[in-house]
């Protein structure tokens, strides 16, 4: 079987990506399936978790296998052992890897030594398994993503360039609305760059906000929440977007931060079903990653 990692949306085409989607939505209509019997997975979390967590273990679950949960407390990446000698230990005892972890480069090196599949459950840089439900839920709401108009509103952080990355390739029309000074690596992806809230979100048919300050940041907290002001997402901002934008987070939020508390109650908000959606996504990714397909 061919060693695959997700590591980055741009570690699959777009061909791979459309099959994940559509796979997940099938496993979402039947989603308790034995496809996984005997297989392992371990997850090493670094920060802290809710949704990647219990989606991973539940969806896992779901597919007949198991799951080790590990906290960096217990293992100590960096501290009580190195990464490439944790990431060969644990290729000796499970089928594949989820690590979530403070820099990228740790996760870079996991992989390079590991010899089952590697999946980046949140780095500093990239969030590919969010970007991955977020695609499927635009493609449920919404139907193809091609042409469709997406402005993401806020930090050019993890979860924007994983959604830029998803969003381009799947041929969205991507505008990354933030702070001068906060933009996106854009590493090739081609999407617009607005430091204008109201001009950014006309005709989007998706609005989308992550926290300004994210895991490890929050020694800058006092300076992103003065440079951020002016970039929540509010219901006034929201109604100069078209009448049926759907509103995404990908979770935790900070309500009357990046996004109001109304908007999170509002019909136009998905973040419940996108919450959901990890799980479906995931589901799917694992089976492509242990070479099974439905
Ligand atoms: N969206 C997301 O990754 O949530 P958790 O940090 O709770 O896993
Ligand atoms: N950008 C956020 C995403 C959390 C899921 C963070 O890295 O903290």
């Amino acid at each position: 079987m061919i060693l695959r990692h997700f590591l980055h949306v741009y570690d699959f085409n777009s061909e791979t990506l459309r099959h994940l989607l559509d796979q997940a939505l099938a496993l979402k209509k039947n989603p308790v399936q034995p496809l996984l019997a005997g297989k392992s997975l371990g997850l090493i979390f670094e920060k802290p978790s809710t949704r990647t967590r219990v989606s991973f273990e539940m969806g896992m679950a779901q597919l007949g296998g198991s799951v080790i949960s590990l906290q960096n407390s217990e293992m100590g990446l960096n501290s009580r052992e190195q990464v490439k000698d944790i990431s060969r230990v644990l290729s000796r005892y499970v089928d594949m890897v989820m690590i979530r972890a403070y820099h990228h480069r740790d996760i870079l090196e996991f992989a390079a030594y590991a010899t089952v599949p590697v999946i980046n459950g949140l780095s500093d840089l990239h969030h590919p398994c969010q970007g991955l439900a977020d695609a499927l839920t635009i493609l449920e709401k919404k139907g193809p993503l091609q042409g469709l108009k997406l402005c993401y509103i806020g930090d050019g952080n993890n979860v924007c360039r994983s959604l830029l990355e998803i969003g381009t390739r799947l041929g969205m029309n991507v505008v990354v609305c933030c702070p001068q000074g906060y933009e996106p690596d854009m590493m090739g992806v081609s999407a617009s760059i607005s430091h204008a809230p109201t001009h950014a979100v006309k005709d989007a048919d998706v609005i989308y906000t992550d926290v300004w300050t994210s895991m490890g940041q929050e020694k800058e907290f006092a300076k992103r929440m003065a440079d951020f002001e002016g970039f929540a997402v509010t219901t006034e901002l929201v109604a100069k977007a078209k009448r049926d934008v759907i509103v995404m987070h990908c979770l935790p939020a900070h309500r009357d931060q990046e996004i109001t508390d109304a908007v999170m109650e509002s019909a136009r908000s998905v973040v419940f079903d996108q919450a959901e959606n990890r799980m479906h996504a995931q589901k799917s990714l694992l089976l492509h990653l242990m070479g099974v397909s439905l």
